[in-house]
C-alpha cells in the first residue's frame, strides 16, 4: 500500500504551497496535478486550437510532457482559465488519470498530490485527505499581493472575478467536480498565514500518515 496525502481545494487557496511543504516534511514526492491540466491548456493555445473543442483538448492531452510541469509559461492567468475549460472534458481527464495513479502507486516512501479530484477520484483510498479553501476575497487579495511583488500588478477585482469563474466551472462540471471527499479534513485558511496553515494541515494529516508509516515498517 502506498502512502498518499490528497490535497484538494479551490483556486489560489494555497493548496499547492501546503502540498509542497507537507511533501518536504515527510520526505514524500509531490505532484501538482493542476500543472498537467495547464500543460494541456498550453498545448491547445500553442496549436491555436479551441479550448472548448473536445478534439483539440484531447489531442493536446495526449501530447503533454509532464517533465515541463515546472515551466513558468503555464503559470499565467490565461493558461489557468483555459486549463479550467479543457479539464471539464471527460476524455481529457481520463487521459491524465493513468499518469496520476502511476505516480501515486510508485512514489516512495509516499506521495502528496494536489488538485481538485485527488481525494474523490484519483486516489479515493488516500491515507489522508485535505480540502483547502478560503474566502474568495482573501484568495484574490493574496494573488494580488503576489503579482504586485513579482512586478506584474493587476486589478484585484479582475483577479476576484477570474477566481470565482474558475471555481464555478470546476465545481459545476459533470465529471470529477471540485468538492470535498466525504472523509476529507476541511481546512479554511482565510484567517491563517502560510505557517499557521501548514501547522494546521500537518496536525490534521500527521496521525494517519504516521500510522501508515508504522504499519508499513511492521508489515
Ligand atoms: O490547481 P491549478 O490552479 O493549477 O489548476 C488549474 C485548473 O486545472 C483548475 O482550474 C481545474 C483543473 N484541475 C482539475 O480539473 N483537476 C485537478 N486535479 C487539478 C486541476
Amino acid at each position: 500500500m502506498t502512502i498518499v496525502i490528497a490535497v484538494d481545494g479551490t483556486a489560489a487557496s494555497g493548496k499547492g504551497t501546503l502540498a509542497k511543504r507537507l511533501a518536504r516534511h515527510f520526505g514524500f514526492a509531490h505532484l501538482d496535478s493542476g500543472s498537467l491540466y495547464r500543460l494541456v491548456a498550453l498545448g491547445v493555445v500553442q496549436a491555436h486550437g479551441d479550448p472548448a473543442n473536445e478534439a483539440d483538448a484531447l489531442k493536446a492531452a495526449r501530447a503533454i510532457d509532464p517533465k515541463r510541469a515546472g515551466d513558468p509559461v503555464i503559470r499565467t492567468a490565461e493558461i489557468a482559465n483555459v486549463a479550467s475549460v479543457v479539464s471539464a472534458f471527460p476524455a481529457v481527464r481520463a487521459t491524465l488519470l493513468d499518469f496520476q495513479r502511476a505516480f501515486a502507486a510508485t512514489a516512495l516512501p509516499g506521495a502528496v498530490i494536489d488538485g481538485r479530484d485527488i481525494g474523490t477520484v484519483v486516489c479515493p483510498d488516500a491515507t489522508a485527505k485535505l480540502y483547502v479553501d478560503a474566502a474568495p476575497e482573501v484568495r484574490a487579495h493574496r494573488r494580488w499581493l503576489e503579482l504586485q511583488a513579482a512586478g506584474h500588478p493587476r486589478e484585484e477585482s479582475a483577479i476576484l472575478a477570474e477566481i470565482e469563474a474558475r471555481d464555478a466551472r470546476d465545481r459545476n462540471r459533470a465529471v470529477a467536480p471540485l468538492k470535498p471527499a466525504a472523509d476529507a479534513y476541511l481546512l479554511d485558511t482565510s484567517y491563517l498565514d502560510i505557517d499557521a496553515a501548514f501547522a494546521a494541515a500537518l496536525a490534521l494529516v500527521k496521525p494517519g500518515v504516521e500510522n501508515a508509516l508504522k504499519a508499513r515498517q511492521g508489515g
